[in-house]
């Protein structure tokens, strides 16, 4: 029985930072960003946007069909932007969502791998209940502190997974490689806001947990190299999944060739880092610009900071072009607004208010569900019209 991703949507804010106003601000020569680390823009969440309504308005239209919403049984939601230490934020989209009664929601974390391990969790429970459906959504706000090398890599986005059996766009198979190691590259301790992180630390250790599941994928019997036709890499930033493909490329002894990641990486450059959300949106990029993808083999490498990294695999369904979601990705992405320098700063310093007093959020966000309020310690969700 085939099980793996049977639609996917994403969405992300209504607003970017084009990385020429930032340097410009910071006073760096812009090939560094569009070059040095391969990136253009970044997406900017305003105020009334969070993971939850990000995630919201991801998972929305996976849902309409009353039957299919009926049969998830599980939501898994995937974050390290986590809005609260024990409430799981897929408890707000259970009601936002109108998800059945009968179905089990957690928060999942592990930096930016945790949506993979809610994938891979989603598809063993699909072989057990071939009958349900599990929502995997990856949600995060990436933010780092103005002003350090990192802020060029932030962004904001989340992606809704609709895993299956008998999947209409990509199949998983079962197995995978994992190499994990208690590093310090990247967290967050729970003060803070912004993460921390040692950059080129953290790109060593990235490509360490590379090679390292690649060997374990072999070891467990996995496919070899020239088995796949494309890879999707984890893409805090694109030059990352570049040199990551070199890696691997020279490690298997086999040429480098870019069109096996140019695809992929599309929709990143110009949304930036999305945490748990930037493999995901890595496989939309490459369903979305592709039409020649059935029955190919995709390779993926998922890697969370702290740290853990997967490499699996899957195989694109005859059929695909006609259940992605490629209308609704461009449209947002060819209307978001520009930001200057100012706006972009606004944006950045959230209103949270820790005595619990309440602040009307004005409407920045037009998207179906927005955060309106938060008041006496409690966010309240709006449903637009
Ligand atoms: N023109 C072209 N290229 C230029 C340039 C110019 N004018 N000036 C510099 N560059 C190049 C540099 O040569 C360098 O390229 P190489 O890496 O190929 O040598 C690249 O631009 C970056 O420049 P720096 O080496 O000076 O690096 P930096 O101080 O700007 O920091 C960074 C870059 C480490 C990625 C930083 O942005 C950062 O810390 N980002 C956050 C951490 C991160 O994304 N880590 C990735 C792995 S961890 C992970 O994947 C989990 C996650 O999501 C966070």
């Amino acid at each position: 029985m085939n099980i793996g991703i049977d639609q996917l949507h994403f969405h992300i804010p209504n607003y970017y930072l084009d990385l020429a106003v930032l340097a410009e601000h910071n006073g760096v020569d812009l090939s560094k960003y569009h070059k040095g680390i391969g990136q253009e823009k970044m997406s900017v969440a305003s105020h009334d946007e969070d993971i939850v309504t990000l995630a919201a308005n991801a998972a929305a239209p996976l849902l309409t069909d009353l039957k299919q919403r009926n049969s998830i049984d599980t939501l898994l939601f995937a974050t390290e932007s986590g809005i609260d230490q024990s409430k799981a934020a897929g408890l707000y989209l259970h009601s936002l969502l109108d998800l059945p009664s009968n179905c089990r929601i957690l928060e999942v974390k592990q930096a930016c791998y945790s949506a993979t391990a809610s994938l891979q969790l989603a598809c063993d429970h699909i072989a057990r209940q071939p009958n349900k459906k599990v929502l995997v959504i990856a949600s995060d706000i990436a933010r780092y502190d103005l002003g350090t090398p990192a802020e060029a890599t932030q962004g904001a986005g989340a992606v809704a997974l609709l895993i299956s059996a008998n999947p209409r766009l990509v199949s998983i198979d079962p197995i995978s490689g994992k190499y994990s190691e208690d590093v310090m590259d990247f967290w967050r301790p729970n003060y803070r806001k912004t993460a921390l992180v040692d950059g080129k630390y953290s790109a060593q250790m990235y490509l360490k947990a590379l090679k390292h599941a690649w060997q374990d994928y072999q070891d467990q019997g996995g496919h070899p190299f020239n088995h796949f036709s494309h890879f999707c890499y984890h893409l805090p930033f694109s030059k990352m999944g570049v040199k990551a493909h070199q890696q691997l490329a020279k490690h298997s002894q086999n040429p480098i060739n870019p069109d096996q990641i140019e695809d992929g990486m599309r929709y990143n450059r110009l949304i930036g880092n999305s945490y748990t959300a930037s493999l995901y949106f890595a496989l939309s990029s490459l369903l979305d610009h592709r039409d020649d993808l059935a029955k190919q083999n995709i390779a993926f490498f998922s890697y969370g900071s702290g740290c853990v990294g997967e490499f699996f695999s899957g195989q694109v369904q005859p059929n695909y072009q006609q259940h992605r979601h490629r209308q609704s990705h461009q449209h947002q992405l060819t209307h978001r607004q520009s930001l200057d320098y100012a706006t972009y700063q606004h944006y950045w310093h959230n209103p949270e208010p820790s005595d619990g007093s309440t602040i009307e959020l004005p409407q920045q966000n037009h998207a179906r569900y927005r955060l309106a309020k938060l008041s006496q310690h409690k966010r309240h969700y709006q449903k637009n019209p």
